[in-house]
């Protein structure tokens, strides 16, 4: 991937970052019940969005995730996390993720329609 398409990601990964403690904030109250899980799958995930474009769509030459297959996702998920698949960003974003959450995001976005 070019380097201007990281730098341009940037700035909206850290708008993302501050929207996201907005929502944190205003979902905390009541984050129980149902939709708790899927709640927290959103939280999880929603910081993917600002380079994979919104609902994991896909940004330029960024792939897309929605209706992928949940396996393939954790496997690369995991192949970046444990270093044995190199990209410029994904080691550094899969490693702040525990296996839980990684399986949990993975189910997320296969369960997106892709448009
Ligand atoms: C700062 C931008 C950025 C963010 C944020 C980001 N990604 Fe990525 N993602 C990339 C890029 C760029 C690639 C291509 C591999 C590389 O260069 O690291 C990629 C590749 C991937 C791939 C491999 C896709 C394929 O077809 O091989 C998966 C899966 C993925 N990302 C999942 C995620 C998930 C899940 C999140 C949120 C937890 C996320 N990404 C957040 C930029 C990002």
């Amino acid at each position: 991937m070019p380097e201007s398409n990281l730098l341009t990601c940037l700035p909206r990964l850290l708008a993302t970052l501050m929207l996201c403690g907005v929502v944190i904030a205003v979902q905390a109250d009541d984050a129980t019940g149902d939709n708790a899980g899927l709640r927290r799958a959103q939280m999880l995930s929603f910081n993917c969005f600002t380079c994979h474009g919104p609902e994991g769509q896909g940004s330029g030459e960024i792939p897309a995730l929605a209706g992928r297959a949940a396996d393939e996702l954790k496997a690369r998920l995991q192949a970046y996390k444990r270093g044995t698949k190199q990209g410029t960003i994904m080691n550094r974003i899969a490693r702040g993720y525990s296996d839980a959450e990684i399986d949990i995001i993975a189910d997320y976005f296969a369960e997106l329609e892709r448009e």
